[in-house]
C-alpha cells in the first residue's frame, strides 16, 4: 500500500509513547488470558463484571479478529507463540468457506490475508486465496454489490438484494488476492462494491445508512436504513459510519482512486464534527438518550484506527495532522477511560476494552468488551507506535 513518505512519521513520543506501551502490554496480557480461556472456541463478547467471554466453536463474523488480533501479537513480539494460536484458530475458520455471507469478507481479511502480510504465513495466503474467491464468486451484477447472504441473519428476507455497510472493509481480502497474483476480476469487484456502498449508503454530509435494499434484477433503489440503530430510516448507527470509513480508507489505500478518499473525507469529518467532547460515540449518533445511553467502543476503536491510516494517506500535511491528532485523542480517551484497568483497584481482568455495544436494539451485549473492537484498538496502538509500518 502507498504511504507518502512525508506523513509516515507519526509515531509517539514523550507521555503519549509511555502510555501506549503500557496500553499494549495490558491488551497483550488479555489475549493470552483469553487463549487460556477459550480452548478451541472462538471470544465474541466478554461480560463487564468479570471478562468472561461469550464463544461461538466458528466465531461467527468476528472470528477473523481474534486470528488478526493473534498476528498483530506476533508483530508487536515475535513470540512464535501467537504464531501457533493464529494457525489453530485460523484452521477453524475453513468451515465458514461455503457459507454465504459477506461478512466472510472480515473473516478471511483479518484472519488469514493478515498472516499472509505480516507473517508470510502459508496457511492465512492459502485460506485468505479460498476466501477470496468464494466471495468474489457471490457478487451480483444487478445488485451491484455482494449481498449480505442468505447465512447472514438478513433482517428483510431479500438476502440477494440487502447489502449492509458493515462488509466493506472485507473488501482488502480481494485488493489482497488480486495483488498476490489472483484474478484481476476480484480487485474489480471490490472496487465496484464498495464504489456501490459509497453511492448508495453515503448522505449529503458524510453520515451513512448501515443497509440498503434495492432490486436484484436492475438496481433500482427501494430503501436506505440503518436496522441496527435507534431509528432505522433516520439515525446515524455508530458503526455504519466507522465500518464505511475503514473500509473507504482501506478502498482508497489499495486503488488510489481519488473518489474512495473524498468519500473517507466526508466520513471523518462528519464523525470529528459529531462525536462527543471526551472522543468516545455512543451507539448511535441519534439516541435523543445521549448523553444516558449507551457508548460503542468498538465503533470508536474502529474510527481511530481509520483516522490513523487516513492521516498516513492525506494529501498535506495539514490534513495528516488533523487525522493523526484526531486519532490519537480518540485512542488516549479509550485507553484512559475504557481499558482495565480504568481506576485504582479495578478489579476486572487488565487489557480488557470496555463498554462496546453490539446489538442495542436486541439487548444483546450492549456494554460488554467486543472481540473487533479490541482488535481495532490494539491495530491503532501498533500504528502510534511505530510497531506497525504496512497500512493493513
Ligand atoms: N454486523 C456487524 C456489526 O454488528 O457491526
Amino acid at each position: 500500500m502507498s504511504c507518502a513518505p512525508e506523513h509516515c512519521e507519526q509515531v509517539a513520543e514523550g507521555g503519549d509513547a509511555a502510555l501506549f506501551a503500557d496500553a499494549i502490554r495490558r491488551m497483550l496480557r488479555r489475549i493470552d488470558v483469553t487463549a487460556a480461556a477459550i480452548g478451541t472456541q472462538f471470544p465474541l463478547s466478554a461480560d463487564p463484571v468479570g471478562g468472561v467471554w461469550m464463544t461461538a466453536p466458528d466465531g461467527r463474523w468476528t472470528g477473523g479478529f481474534w486470528v488478526g488480533q493473534l498476528w498483530l501479537a506476533l508483530q508487536a513480539t515475535a513470540d512464535s507463540k501467537y504464531r501457533a494460536l493464529a494457525e489453530a484458530a485460523l484452521a477453524r475458520l475453513e468451515v465458514r468457506l461455503a457459507r454465504d455471507n459477506v461478512l466472510n469478507g472480515l473473516v478471511f481479511y483479518y484472519g488469514a490475508a493478515l498472516g499472509a502480510q505480516l507473517d508470510r504465513n502459508s496457511l492465512g495466503a492459502s485460506l485468505g486465496r479460498r476466501g477470496a474467491a468464494a466471495l468474489a464468486a457471490r457478487f451480483v451484477q444487478g445488485s451491484g454489490f455482494i449481498p449480505l447472504g442468505h447465512d447472514s441473519g438478513s433482517l428483510t428476507g431479500d438476502a440477494n438484494g440487502e447489502t449492509n455497510i458493515d462488509g466493506v472493509p472485507g473488501m482488502g481480502l480481494l485488493w489482497w488476492a488480486a495483488r498476490e497474483g489472483g484474478d484481476p476480476r476480484l480487485a474489480e469487484v471490490a472496487r465496484k462494491h464498495v464504489r456501490r456502498h459509497i453511492e448508495l449508503c453515503q448522505r449529503p454530509d458524510g453520515s451513512l445508512y448501515q443497509a440498503a435494499l434495492v432490486d436484484p434484477d436492475n438496481g433500482a433503489t427501494l430503501r436506505l436504513y440503518s436496522p441496527r440503530g435507534f431509528a432505522a430510516d433516520t439515525s446515524t448507527w455508530a458503526r455504519a459510519q466507522s465500518w464505511g470509513l475503514m473500509g473507504f480508507v482501506q478502498a482508497y489505500a489499495w486503488t488510489q482512486d481519488r473518489f474512495f478518499f473524498d468519500a473517507a473525507v466526508r466520513a471523518a469529518d462528519w464523525w470529528i464534527a459529531k462525536a462527543p467532547a471526551d472522543g468516545v460515540a455512543f451507539w448511535d449518533f441519534d439516541d435523543p438518550a445521549i448523553p444516558a445511553t449507551e457508548r460503542d467502543t468498538s465503533a470508536t476503536a474502529m474510527t481511530a484506527c481509520a483516522l490513523l491510516k487516513l492521516a498516513r494517506l492525506a494529501r498535506d500535511a495539514a490534513q495528516a495532522d488533523k487525522y493523526a491528532q484526531a486519532g490519537a485523542q480518540i485512542v488516549r480517551a479509550l485507553v484512559g477511560n475504557y481499558l482495565v484497568p480504568t481506576h485504582p483497584g479495578d478489579p476486572r481482568p487488565r487489557g480488557m476494552l470496555t463498554e462496546g455495544c453490539w446489538q442495542r436494539n436486541q439487548g444483546m451485549s450492549t456494554c460488554h468488551e467486543l472481540v473487533w473492537g479490541d482488535y481495532y484498538l490494539l491495530e491503532a496502538l501498533l500504528l502510534l507506535t511505530g510497531r506497525l509500518a504496512r497500512l493493513l
